[in-house]
């Protein structure tokens, strides 16, 4: 009688009510690269569910026999890497699921049939750190997209404490972003109490988010582009100003998912001031977001409050650590908290640092310009120009995925 493969699960599910779970299957012939595999994607968030799968029969096929096919496969082939890629080959195309393939075996050949079997990266070992990681959240947070249709990138910038730059730094990133004109940018003011971003740009909106959220069921994103106020760099903005204030409790997070999805329709990014807050509003939109930053200046209170605040997003929130980016603002070298002491306390590293600039700062304030506009080679606007490269993918870090490793592979890089 044939042997019956093992699958177990590792790990389970939140029982919390939540969208469709995502589920990933690592298969392997060897056992230790299962758990190798398994402890590097151990930071994935919990509505993720893993499996493994230790091949130890005559199929080669990793799907073979499975009732209900996982939404990844993460396939790391052994020294019959031909058998079993071939296994996958002969599926149908219907039957078969997004894959990754892990290898001992790096060689052109191996990564073409990983091609033709339709794998959509391709990793040789040893694996980098963080490398496997970076790119099955890529594919979750695709899928999510899917589901929930937010299909943009969403920048959420928060601070760890009252005044520590979250506006500024937030309004100063959308105009960056919007300002080489290759994307559509729309920065919204969530701060629906005390939001105060058209004045950073010397705007004067006449509607803005409070209105849109009251009459969003009646919206199509034509009628909403008129509650935008239009900056001449290209950027728009969604204001919170208003005589009145909103209660967050006013507001339903699906009445903000639908503003989101008409604001995606006609925007490939979405930057967020978000207030200093964890409620039904903040969490819904913090767990949307690509990119988290989270600013703080150096004071040890900061850093109190800096700390509970990630560490709120890490365990309840379930963002990944790279997902955050933090951002020491008006950054003092020779300040007693250094940025190794701020990585430590929040446990967390590389720290983005933007200096600080009262003179700029002020002069950009006054004249409701952004500081692109009044220094574009001071040190803060380079500073924040390093912050947008790093939110639209920096460099090196986007894998160049299967066809570009096989190129440099064959070309001998
Ligand atoms: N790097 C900097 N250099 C000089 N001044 C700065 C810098 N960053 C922020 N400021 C100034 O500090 C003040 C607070 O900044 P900002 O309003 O952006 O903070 P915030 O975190 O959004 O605060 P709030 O808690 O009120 O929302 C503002 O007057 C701003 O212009
Ligand atoms: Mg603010």
């Amino acid at each position: 009688m044939m042997k019956q493969n093992f699958l177990y699960e590792v790990k389970t599910p939140s029982s919390a009510p939540s969208a469709r779970e995502f589920s990933i299957l690592i298969a392997s012939r060897s056992a230790d690269a299962l758990t190798q595999l398994k402890s590097a994607l151990s930071l994935m968030p919990v509505g993720v569910k893993i499996n493994c799968r230790l091949i130890s029969n005559g199929h080669s096929d990793p799907l073979h026999g499975l009732e209900k096919l996982p939404d990844l496969l993460i396939f790391r082939v052994g020294e019959c890497w031909q058998a079993e890629l071939e296994s996958l080959c002969a599926r149908p195309v219907e039957s078969r699921v997004p894959m990754l393939v892990v290898s001992a075996d790096a060689q052109a050949q191996a990564m073409r049939l990983s091609m033709k079997a339709g794998a959509r990266d391709f990793f040789p070992e040893p694996l980098e750190d963080g490398e496997l990681l970076r790119v099955v959240d890529q594919l979750y947070r695709e899928s999510k997209d899917q589901q929930s249709t937010l299909n943009t990138h969403l920048t959420v910038v928060m601070n760890a404490k009252g005044g520590s730059g979250a506006s500024l730094i937030a309004t100063n990133l959308a105009h960056q972003l919007a300002s080489d004109g290759q994307r559509k940018v729309v920065l919204v003011d969530l701060d629906l109490q005390f939001g105060s971003l058209s004045h950073y740009l010397d705007l004067n909106p006449q509607r803005g988010i409070k209105q849109a959220l009251e009459n969003v069921e009646d919206l199509d994103s034509l009628a909403l582009d008129g509650y935008l106020a239009r900056h001449v760099s290209g950027l728009k903005v969604l204001s919170a100003e208003s005589d009145r204030l909103l209660l967050s409790d006013e507001v339903s997070s699906e009445q903000l998912l639908q503003l989101f999805r008409l604001l995606a329709k006609d925007h490939q990014h979405l930057v967020v001031d978000l207030p200093r807050q964890i409620d039904l509003i903040t969490t819904t939109v913090l767990e949307q977001a690509d990119q988290v930053v989270l600013t703080l200046q150096q004071g040890i209170t900061y850093l109190r409050d800096a700390t509970r605040l990630i560490e709120v997003m890490r365990r309840d929130l379930d963002i990944p650590d790279h997902r955050i980016l933090v951002v020491v603002n008006r950054y003092d070298k020779s300040s007693p908290i250094t940025l190794a002491e701020v990585a430590k306390a929040l446990k967390h590293q590389p720290i983005l640092t933007v200096p600080n600039d009262f003179k700029h700062v002020s002069e950009s304030l006054n004249n409701g310009m952004p500081l692109l506009e009044i220094a574009r080679r001071a040190p803060i606007s380079r500073a924040l120009h390093g912050l947008s490269e790093e939110i639209v993918g920096g460099k090196g870090k986007t894998s160049s995925g299967l066809l570009g490793k096989l190129f440099h592979l064959v070309k001998g890089d």
